[in-house]
Formats: structure tokens, sequence, C-alpha cells
């Protein structure tokens, strides 16, 4: 065999495994990717509140004597993951009066996720409350209807305290959406992707949506009486 031979067939034996190895890596690399694992906690009391305006929108924060702080923390964090949403947002939560998640509630509903909230009927009407305003200020267009909200009115506390991002990122822990457990409280909120869990916490929500159904519920009173 010539010397030329021998030189193109070693080229093409090189090429052709340096490709393969390439394409291994590529694959166990996006793998990776996929599985890439969500655990973190984070904790409140926060010293100062995050600006809303900075953490989650293009243009940031345009007031210069914002009173807010522009440095990460827990309630930024919450920001990232529940701005991060792009097909649903399940929100069960015991009190809803904070209106700076109230606004991320409707920021991200205006982008087309659809945001489902339940709560506790007697939560609704307490001082602060966001619910009323989650359901007409969502309302921006006559093709979009407001945010749903669904309450529990039983004699019982609808206690939860979670929500499921796009089926797929679980954040729960002792956390009430207001003021005062995102600058006073100790809190604790786990925020987790393992399939497992997220799963039988999105069909649990599944199951309450249904169950506080208000035409369930007077359907069930009317087969009552
Ligand atoms: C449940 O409670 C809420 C808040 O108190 C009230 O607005 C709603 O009408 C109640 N729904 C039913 C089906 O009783
Ligand atoms: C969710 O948070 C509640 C309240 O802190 C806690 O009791 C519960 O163990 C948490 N569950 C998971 C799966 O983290
Ligand atoms: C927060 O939730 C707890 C129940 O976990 C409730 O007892 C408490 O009153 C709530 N805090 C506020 C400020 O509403
Ligand atoms: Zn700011």
């Amino acid at each position: 065999m010539s010397k030329v031979v021998k030189y193109v067939a070693g080229t093409l034996i090189f090429g052709l495994f340096t490709e393969i190895v390439y394409q291994i890596y590529v694959r166990l690399n996006s793998k990776k990717e996929d599985k890439k694992c969500i655990t973190e906690v984070l904790f409140f009391p926060d010293l100062k509140v995050a600006c809303k305006a900075h953490f989650t929108s293009i243009e940031g924060c345009n007031n210069r004597h914002c009173r807010y702080t522009h440095s990460g923390n827990s309630l930024s964090r919450l920001y990232n993951y529940l701005t991060l949403s792009r097909k649903s947002l399940d929100v069960c939560v015991f009190v809803l009066s904070c209106a700076d998640l109230a606004d991320i509630l409707i920021l991200v509903h205006k982008r087309g996720v659809m945001v489902r909230i339940i709560t506790d009927n007697e939560q609704v009407n307490v001082q602060g409350s966001q619910i009323w305003r989650l359901r007409s200020e969502g309302k921006f267009s006559c093709l979009f209807s407001g945010i749903i909200v669904r309450t529990d009115n039983s004699s019982f506390f609808m206690h939860h305290k979670f929500v499921v991002i796009d089926n797929e990122i679980l954040i729960n822990g002792s956390f009430n959406w207001t003021r005062q457990a995102i600058t006073g409280n100790q809190e604790n909120l786990v925020v987790m992707n393992d399939p497992e869990i997220v799963q039988q916490f999105q069909t649990e929500f599944e199951n309450m949506w249904t169950e506080f159904d208000p035409r369930v519920t007077y359907m069930k009173t009317t087969e009552d009486t």
C-alpha cells in the first residue's frame, strides 16, 4: 500500500473516531441537562423587600430613589421561579395579601400562563386581600378572563402553601403570601423538581380544583336537599 493511501485511511479513521467520541459526549451532556435537579431552600425574613421591577422586568428599575433592594434575596429568588413559568402556575395558599406577589401572578397571567389559585374562603375578604384584584385586574381583554380563584368554603382551613410551576417545579413551605412573611416572620420554602413529589402535589391540586368548583358545590347542595 502506498503511503498516501495509508495516510488517507488513517485520517478517515481518526476523524470517525473523534466524531463518535464527540457524539457520545453530546448525548451524555444533554441527558444531564434534561435531568438538572433543582433543590433550594429559601429562608425568610428578608432584610428588605426585593425590587420587583429590577428582578422581573426587562427594562429593570428606573426609579432612582427606589426604596426596595436590588440585591438578590429569598423574595427575588421566588420572583425568578414564578416568572419562569411558561404554561401553568397552580397556587395554593392560605393567605394572599401581598400586592407584590399578586402583581407577579398578574404579570405571568398576561404572558398567557394559565394561573389558578386556591385559597381559604375566610381569607378572601381579610384586609389587604388580593383575591378580588386578581379576579378583576387579571381580566385585561375580552379574550382573557381574570385569574380564576377557587375557595375552600368548608369550615376547615385550606392550610396548604405550595405552588406548582409548569407541572415541573414545586415550591412548598410555611410561607404565607403576606408582607409580614417576607420581612418579619421566620419562614421557609423548599424548591424542588423531583417528578414523583411534584406529580403528587399536582394531582392533589387537580383534586381540590374540582372539589372547590362552585358549580360542583352547588350541585352537591342541591342533591342534599
Ligand atoms: C365561598 O366563599 C366565598 C368567600 O366567602 C364566597 O364569595 C363564595 O360565594 C362562596 N361560594 C359558595 C359556593 O358558597
Ligand atoms: C411542605 O411544607 C410544609 C409546611 O412547612 C411541610 O410541613 C411539608 O413537610 C412540606 N412538604 C414537602 C414535600 O416538602
Ligand atoms: C400564616 O399562616 C398561618 C397558618 O400556617 C396562619 O395561622 C397565620 O395567621 C398566617 N399569617 C398571617 C399574617 O396571616
Ligand atoms: Zn428598584
